[in-house]
């Protein structure tokens, strides 16, 4: 395997995230990431927010974009890239797959899922 392919893991039952709804869940090594459910469309990304580390589960949808709920930051979920400001810190994201109702969430062998913290305060 290249170092580069992502192991695929799986994290989550896809009916336990519903369309509009921010998931928190724990990965292999009881790393926290997130999920979201944007029209049936699941994407997963880092469980905190790259500015200062807020929770993205309390964070907001809009289509595809993800808006932290400290200072309103707002991240594309495709790319992960900062739409608000722009330049900012991106997004961590992972692909997904979902098969027989199974969210699948692709990490480099290399990589480590963030693991849980505290916020810092704004
Ligand atoms: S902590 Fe998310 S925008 Fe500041």
């Amino acid at each position: 395997m290249r170092p580069d392919t992502p192991t695929f893991i799986a994290v989550a039952k896809a009916k336990d995230v519903r369309p509009g709804q921010i998931k928190s869940v724990r990965a292999r090594g009881g790393h926290e990431l997130s999920l979201a459910n944007v029209g049936g469309r699941f994407y997963a990304f880092s469980a905190y927010c790259p500015h200062n580390g807020w929770p993205l589960k309390w964070g907001a949808l809009e289509e595809a974009t993800i808006v932290c709920g400290l200072h309103l930051w707002r991240f594309d979920l495709e790319t992960g890239e900062a739409l608000d400001p722009p330049g900012a810190a991106c997004l961590e994201t992972y692909p997904v797959r979902v098969e027989d109702g199974v969210i699948y969430v692709g990490v480099s062998t290399e990589a480590k899922l963030e693991a849980p913290s505290s916020p810092s305060r704004p």
